[in-house]
């Protein structure tokens, strides 16, 4: 260690010498770097903040002041020789990688490509909505779209619920800070196609709808399909005869339907439609059955009505020159019918082993 009080020696001779040792290095440094990656570390380590000439740099210093400016000039000149010295470098290592891969052999295109494994696939619910929007889009109905955060009016009120109605209740539907309601059910798209448009309308309308509901047949986020038609002159043998056509697409030629009288709100009057059981087929009134369709040899599949007169002079639509008919049915139910799957749950815990069944 220098003692404080001694004046540091004149480092000029060594910067000169330091400098000299570096020109003579750096190119001969940079021309053995086989890839551009090397090159740039040997680069940073001459020009970067801890590189070498950096370091020769901060002995500037402690050169006498009147000498300072001549070695600043010398490391100046052969930082910029280095920096071009780099980049003609960088230049000839691309050239030669450039040239490499075009004197390569060829890629041989003829080759087979990989096959990959675990192709995801389509959801028991999703080819059940696609095979029903086909069946309905085949008869001449166009599909239709709506919020999942809705107004309550469109949700209940237009549809003829009353204010007291349970379905409306807290413990039953979920409901937004602001006043809105996860929808209950499909049936609210009626209600925006039908304020949205004048007759003659038919629409198949798809969607994820919410109760607080959970159990093995039950799960608080569903799907259903709504689908309905308002013309003049639509009765009842309109519906059955839609229903029939519906069945037997989806079902097979030949599966029998049956309504049986129900209640909805939004129609008058209403029903519940039941299939042929697709699983024992023994609709023929022998009861023998299957625990499936509980020995009744028939499966309900979706409720339906005549959309109440009250309905379409709520959105507008003349009831004394128009009616229609609706009808909603739960994709999850239609799946578990078709594919046999006993548990709702296995529908939405997305397990590749489930899955890959269908
Ligand atoms: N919205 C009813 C539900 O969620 C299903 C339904 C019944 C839809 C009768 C209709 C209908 O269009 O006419 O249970």
């Amino acid at each position: 260690m220098t003692s404080p009080s001694a004046p540091p020696a004149d480092p000029t001779a060594a910067i000169d010498r330091a400098l000299a040792e570096l020109r003579e290095a750096f190119l001969p440094r940079f021309r053995a770097a086989t890839t551009e990656q090397a090159l740039r570390d040997e680069n940073a380590k001459i020009l970067g903040k801890k590189g070498e000439l950096t370091a020769i740099l901060k002995l500037l210093g402690q050169a006498p002041p009147a000498g300072r400016k001549a070695i600043g000039e010398k490391v100046n000149a052969l930082k910029q020789e280095v920096e071009s010295g780099f980049e003609g470098c960088l230049r000839d290592l691309r050239g030669k990688e450039r040239e490499a891969e075009l004197s390569a052999p060829p890629f041989d295109l003829t080759l087979p490509g990989r096959v990959p494994s675990g192709v995801g696939h389509k959801h028991p619910i999703s080819i059940v909505r696609e095979e029903v929007v086909a069946v309905f889009r085949q008869l001449g109905f166009a599909v239709h779209d709506g919020p999942d955060v809705e107004h309550e009016a469109n949700n209940f009120t237009l549809l003829g619920f009353p204010p007291d109605h349970p379905a409306t209740d807290m413990q039953d539907s979920f409901w937004t800070e602001s006043g809105h309601i996860l929808r209950t059910h499909t049936s609210n798209i009626q209600i925006r196609a039908m304020k949205g448009q004048k007759p003659p309308m038919a629409f198949i309308a798809p969607g994820t709808v919410y109760r607080r509901d959970d159990d093995a047949t039950h799960s608080p986020m569903f799907h259903q399909i709504e689908a309905f038609l308002v013309d003049r002159r639509v009765t009842l043998a309109h519906l059955k005869g839609v229903l029939a056509e519906f069945a037997e697409r989806l079902y097979g030629p030949g599966t029998p339907v049956r309504l049986r009288p129900s209640y909805f709100p939004f129609v008058e009057p209403g029903a519940e439609v039941d299939i042929g059981c697709v699983f024992c087929r023994q609709s023929d009134g022998t009861r023998a059955g299957c625990n499936l369709c509980k020995h009744t040899g028939f499966i309900e599949i979706l409720g339906c009505g005549m959309i109440h007169p009250v309905v379409l002079e709520n959105c507008g639509i003349d009831p004394e020159e128009w009616s229609g008919f609706a009808l909603g049915m739960g994709l999850e139910r239609i799946a578990m019918l078709r594919y046999g799957i006993p548990n709702i749950r296995l529908m939405f815990d997305n397990d590749p082993r489930f899955l890959s069944q269908f």
